[in-house]
This record gives C-alpha cells, structure tokens and sequence, in this order.
C-alpha cells in the first residue's frame, strides 16, 4: 500500500541503486526511474553491456539522478565502483533481471559493474524477474530465485501479460507501481534497526558412535526465514544453526550439531541479546554414552540408554534479563493449542509459534507453515497456510508489538 497523502515517502532522501539488464522490459526502467525520484529518492543507475542493446544511456541518465555507470574499469565517477556503488546504497532494485543475471547473483559471479555492486552491498536487494514463461518456469530459474528468495532478496514477481514477439503467458515485468510499491514496502519496515536478534534453527544431532546420530526432520527452513525478515528490517542477527542453507544476507552464522553446542552458542550470547527465537527442533534425548568407534553389526544391536538434553528454552526463560523477548515455536500433532500455552508459561516465553506438524503442508521440510501466534494475556491468532517467510513475517510483526507495548508501559512507569 502506498503511504496515505501527507505522509513523507519512505523513499525520501534514500539512495537507490537501479540496475538495468539486458532485456525487452529495460524501457521501463526508465518509468520507474521517474517514479523514485519524484518520490524523493536518489536514483544511481546502472546498467550491463546487453541492457544498452535495448534502451540507450542517455533517457535514463536524464531521468535519474546522476549519469548511467556502465563500467567496472575505467569509471568516470570513482576509482573504485566495485565497492563504492553498493557500499553507498540504501536499496538496491535490479529491474528487469534477466535469467542470466539472476544466476550470476545468486553464484557470486561478480563479472560486471551490477554484479559486484550486488555482492558488495549490505544494502537490501529488490529482484525484479522479466522474461519469457518457458525461462521463468525453467528449474534452474526456480531454483535460483528460491535461493535469492532464502537468502532475504526480495523477489518481485513478473505478471501475465504480453511477452516480446506476441507471446502472452508469466514473465512479465512487474509494473512500475509494483516495484515502487515493493521499495517503500522495504524502506518502510527498518523497524528492528539496531536491535540484537537470535535465532536457532534445524534439528540437532546427537551421537552415537562416531558415525551414526539421532536426528530429527527439520529442515531449518522456518529458522532461516525468520532470521532473513528480521535481517531485513535492520537487525543485527545470529543464526545458530545444524544445517547449511544459503545464508541470508548480513546474518552471522554459528554453526552448531548437538543440543549442548546450541545452548553454549546461545546462553554465550544471551545477556546482551533483545530477541531470542528458538525455531529449532532440539533433541530432546541423547544417548548417555557416545562410542568413539563404529558400532558393529556383528555384534548386535546395541541397547542405546537415552539422557534428557537440557531443555534451552526454558533455561533462557528462568535467566531472562528485564527487556528481552523470548520467543518459541510448539511442534504439535494434538491438542496443538493446549500444549502450545503450557509450554508458552512453562517456558516464561513472551510468545510461542505453534504449528501443527501433522498437517498436511505444515511444519518439517515443507516450504510453507500454518501456525497459531500465542502470547500471555492476549487472543490466540492465527496465520493461515503460507510461505515459511510469510509466517516469519508475522512472527516478526508481533515482536515488534511486544517490544513497543514494552516500551509504552516502561515510560508510563508501569514497570
Ligand atoms: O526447520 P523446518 O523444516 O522449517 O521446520 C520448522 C519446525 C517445524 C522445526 C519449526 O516450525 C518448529 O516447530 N520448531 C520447534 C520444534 C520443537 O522442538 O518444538 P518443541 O515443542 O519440542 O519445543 C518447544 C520449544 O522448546 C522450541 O522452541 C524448542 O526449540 C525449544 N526446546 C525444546 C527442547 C529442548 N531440549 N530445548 C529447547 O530449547
């Protein structure tokens, strides 16, 4: 939604990087130039050898805010524009991005201004995808923008519509509105700036010889979503994971196996810490002893005796600090809400996640996550079936609320 009249353009006084590739829909970049810079922004653009096949420098040049910068040597504006350009930015918007580019970005290959530009940046990203559908629905295309899309880019979906050559199907470059919209929408929402977020994610491992684990299905999906949206409204996050996905963008990241290795990474960190999200599946047993050999088929199946691990979470919230928000998520296949608010006062957390992990779609692995959002004194909400960074979304807005209602009553004088 756009701002309301009256209200400043969270586009105002920001610098925007605008980089244009090689493809039909480079004219429209031009149109959306326009749009940013009557809304207040600084408009840097950029664009690759094969985008000057389709519109020329000198339109856009007029129409933004500085001259086109076409090159990585050479470069009239500054010696050093592999890092200066990205460095500088409060938003990068790559649009149209052609398949080519799309891979070059999510492989690092830093061949041109734009792509260096785009790996040396700490700025958020805007992807706007343009071309034909057989392209957009090709499983390397897929793929790589499910990367980008974990990694915290911001992906904006072309539209249906008439393709070059009179072909008519997905791909279309999104409409100018649409990406000025997806960059106040970015711009807007720095509502964590500052603020120090963990959050766990995967499943830990816990050995039993020096090659066999009990482990669990999480995929550390959820966890990664979460950590990538709030990444991407200006928090300083660390992830302490099991698993090695793509790691979004600005995040630290521990890496962790059992149980015990994520309680020390995080109680480590803790004091000084706002937000604590506990999205992993942590081992609730392990076995009390680990052989440091292989165990031997011949000699049968070994009787394993199981331990308790330490229950982080509720240790977290025995030794919360004043200010902190502890966050954690139930996986349930019954009695979802019921379970879900014992653990929620159990725990002292200040909000539980419970998703119902039998459902079909929900929980372990999956791409998407239906979840109910709990908090002490306030009314269960739910989140209906969506994208796993939509939910993470709607976690972080409530974060959000709990950290400015505590703020509220604490200069009130309420506690
Ligand atoms: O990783 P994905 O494939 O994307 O799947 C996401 C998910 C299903 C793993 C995620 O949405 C989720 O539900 N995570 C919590 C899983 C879990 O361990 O739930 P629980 O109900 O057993 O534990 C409750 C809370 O206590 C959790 O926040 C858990 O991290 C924490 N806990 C549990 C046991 C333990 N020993 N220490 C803990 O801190």
């Amino acid at each position: 939604m756009s701002p309301q009249q009256g209200e400043p353009s969270p586009l105002a006084g920001k610098r925007i990087v605008l980089g244009v590739t090689g493809g039909i829909a480079a004219y429209k970049a031009i149109e959306i130039s326009r749009r940013l810079v009557d809304a207040g922004a600084h408009v840097v653009p950029i664009m690759t050898e094969a985008a000057q096949h389709f519109v020329g420098t000198t339109t856009l040049s007029a129409l933004a805010s500085e001259p086109v910068q076409t090159e990585l040597w050479h470069n009239p504006t500054t010696p050093i524009p592999h890092t200066e350009v990205g460095q500088g930015a409060d938003l990068i918007i790559v649009a149209p991005a052609t398949a080519k580019a799309i891979a070059a970005y999510r492989m690092g290959y830093s061949h041109d201004l734009l792509q260096n530009t785009l790996i040396a940046t700490r700025a958020p990203v805007i992807v706007c995808p343009a071309m034909h559908t057989e392209m957009w629905e090709h499983p390397s295309v897929v793929d790589n923008i499910a990367v980008l899309r974990e990694r915290g880019v911001h992906i904006v979906d072309p539209e249906s519509g008439r393709l070059a050559g009179g072909d008519v199907g997905a791909g279309r470059l999104a409409s100018p509105e649409s990406v000025v919209a997806a960059a106040e929408r970015v711009l807007g929402s720095r509502d964590l700036a500052g603020t120090t977020v963990i959050v766990s994610a995967g499943g830990t491992r816990e050995p039993i010889d020096s090659v066999r684990v009990i482990a669990n299905r999480s995929s550390g999906k959820q966890g990664y979503a979460v950590a990538a949206e709030a990444a991407s409204r200006g928090a300083l996050v660390t992830l302490v994971s099991t698993v090695t996905l793509p790691v979004p963008s600005g995040v630290e990241i521990v890496a962790v196996e059992t149980a015990a290795e994520m309680q020390e990474a995080i109680e480590s960190r803790s004091a000084s810490t706002d937000v604590i999200v506990m999205a992993a599946a942590v081992a609730d047993f392990r076995p009390v002893s680990v052989a440091d050999h292989k165990l031997k088929k011949r000699d049968g199946a070994p009787q394993i005796v199981l331990e308790s691990t330490p229950d982080i979470l509720a240790g977290l919230g025995a030794a919360k600090p004043a200010g902190q928000v502890l966050v954690g998520f139930a996986a349930e296949t019954n009695d979802l809400v019921a379970n879900a608010q014992s653990k929620l006062e159990r725990k002292h957390l200040d909000l539980i996640v419970a998703n119902d992990v039998g459902a079909p779609s929900v929980g372990f692995a999956h791409d998407t996550n239906a979840v109910t959002l709990l908090r002490p004194d306030a009314e269960p909400v739910e989140i209906d079936l969506a994208a796993k960074r939509d939910v993470a979304r709607a976690v972080i807005n409530t974060i959000v609320e709990i950290r400015a209602a505590a703020e509220i009553e604490t200069q009130t004088g309420k506690i």
